[in-house]
């Protein structure tokens, strides 16, 4: 397993739509493994494949995850979702988010409280399953994160002005 480079904004692969991976082979068993390894290490509970560089609807998430010396492989509370799909919706909840592409901005957003979600399992199968709380949350993140929407999308425009700001005068953005 391999830790990767994560990309952070405004790099433009993170604004791009994913495509769906439709055949689950070795490559994207092994992309799923990095991908984990690399949320743990940075450290944080989501991950999605175009913060790695590759437009692809993957994602990991574990946000039950601590430093317990166990390795991605021994962990039952590691979420690999591939072509993943949100087909309902309930409630709502208001919470603080982060993002590993966007260091030292936290921005208060509006999910759902709970969510059904399908998604293909590691041999290829469609599996549903339905989750609340902070799951919940780190899911729908991720997922936005497939259609190139962004935790500064979701954030306030104050927040918003004030974060690219900051960028700006660490030379990240231009204008
Ligand atoms: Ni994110």
């Amino acid at each position: 397993m391999a830790v990767l480079d994560i990309l952070t904004y405004p790099h433009p692969i993170l604004r791009n739509h994913s495509r769906p991976i439709g055949q689950v082979d070795e490559r994207i068993r092994k992309l799923l493994d990095d991908m984990a390894e690399t949320m743990y290490a940075a450290p944080g509970i989501g991950l999605a494949a175009p913060q790695v560089g590759l437009n692809l609807r993957v994602v990991v998430v574990d946000v039950e995850w601590n430093n317990d010396g166990k390795t991605a492989a021994q962990r039952d509370t590691l979420y690999k979702l591939i072509d993943p799909e949100i087909l309902e919706r309930h409630g709502k909840a208001k919470g603080k988010e982060g993002c590993l592409s966007f260091p030292g901005l936290e921005a208060s957003v509006e999910r759902a409280e709970r969510i059904l979600v399908r998604t293909l399992n590691l041999e290829g199968h469609p599996i549903e399953f339905s989750c609340d709380g902070l799951l919940a949350v780190a899911i729908q993140h991720e997922l936005d994160h497939l259609d190139g929407v962004l935790l500064i999308d979701n954030a306030s425009p104050l927040k918003r002005r004030q974060y690219k700001h900051h960028l700006r005068k660490q030379g990240v953005l231009e204008t």
